[in-house]
């Protein structure tokens, strides 16, 4: 996870920003095994982060205030409805005195997509708020108000492997994967997560147990070719309802399938940015120089997750 500290202006009463990388998540597996009575569905994921990123800065100080700038920062929506604020107030409700500040948001990840870019953007600022409070990350109450932003805020928090359970509040111990060249690559179409949780009908109360021998395969494997394989195993249940909703999302999946040197393509979360992952960086980039030719209104990125 980068962090760093950046004083504008040199010394004496220049503002003091902390910095941090709001990283794409990316779900390489992700299991439905039922709903639960309250209507969230229980799940067994795997999630990784690429290394694109949106920039989430703060300057600590009275108040709470946010400013989104950057090539995705339309897409964004209503600034008040911004996560990082909801993630701000979930904190400060629960712990007194805390001191917050203004933020400011690069945007560059495409909202509604799958890759966590607002759930990420909310752990970032937790973890900003954290730093200038001089708070851990497993404070109890940063968990809580991670947990109140959203279901993929948690596990957004330390940005590392874990598999992610429940509805998003129990996350496995690390789970540390070799670095896996891909491409990201998102045909235009926002996605709403609970559209495509609707889309499921699976009646609630119903539980599937996870398979259990996927996550002991990848435990420890430090191969990505290995990896890639065990991951074939693996699914997203989501991936037929957003197809549904979302024909382009068929699409991106054809062209990342006909790529020859793509070992394996799977949406991510509930879409529509779907990955492919390739066993060189080589591949990854040619891969993405050749979609972006062929599909220029497409967003496509070449990254590297784990
Ligand atoms: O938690 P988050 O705000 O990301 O979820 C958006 C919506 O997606 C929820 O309101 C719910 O309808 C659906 N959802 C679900 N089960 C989950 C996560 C989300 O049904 N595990």
């Amino acid at each position: 996870m980068a962090a760093d500290v950046t004083a504008a202006g040199g010394a004496g009463a220049s503002p003091v920003w902390l910095n941090e990388k709001a990283r794409a998540k990316v779900n390489l597996t992700l299991a439905v095994l039922g709903r639960r009575a309250d209507g969230f569905h229980l799940l067994d994921s795997l999630v990784a982060f690429a290394d694109i990123a949106d920039e989430l800065s703060l300057e600590p100080g009275p108040g709470l205030s946010l400013e989104v700038y950057g090539s995705r920062a339309k897409e964004a929506g209503a600034v008040a409805d911004n996560l990082v604020l909801k993630a701000a107030k979930a904190l400060a409700e629960r712990h007194d005195g805390l001191t917050l500040g203004h933020f400011r948001l690069d945007k560059r990840l495409p909202a509604a997509a799958g890759i966590g870019g607002g759930s990420s953007d909310a752990a970032a600022a937790l973890r900003l708020i954290a730093r200038a409070n001089e708070l851990p990350l497993t404070d109890e109450k940063v968990l809580a108000a991670a947990r109140a932003t959203g279901s993929d805020v948690p596990v957004c928090l330390q940005v590392v492997g874990r598999w992610m359970r429940d509805a998003g509040e129990t996350l496995s111990a690390p789970v540390p994967l070799p670095p896996l060249p891909a491409v990201l690559l998102n045909p235009g179409v926002a996605t709403p997560t609970a559209d495509v949780f609707r889309t499921l009908a699976l009646p609630a109360g119903t539980a599937i147990s996870p398979d259990l021998s996927l996550a002991a395969a990848i435990e420890g494997e430090k191969s990505p070719t290995a990896l890639i394989r065990h991951l074939d195993r693996g699914r997203n249940d989501l991936e037929p309802a957003a197809l549904v909703l979302r024909p382009a999302i068929g699409e991106a999946l054809a062209v990342l399938r006909g790529q020859p040197t793509c070992r394996l393509a799977r949406m991510s979360g509930s879409g529509a940015t779907v990955f492919g992952l390739f066993e060189t960086a080589e591949a990854a980039v040619a891969a993405r120089q050749a979609i972006a030719e062929r599909r220029p209104g497409w967003w496509v990125v070449d990254t590297v997750i784990g």
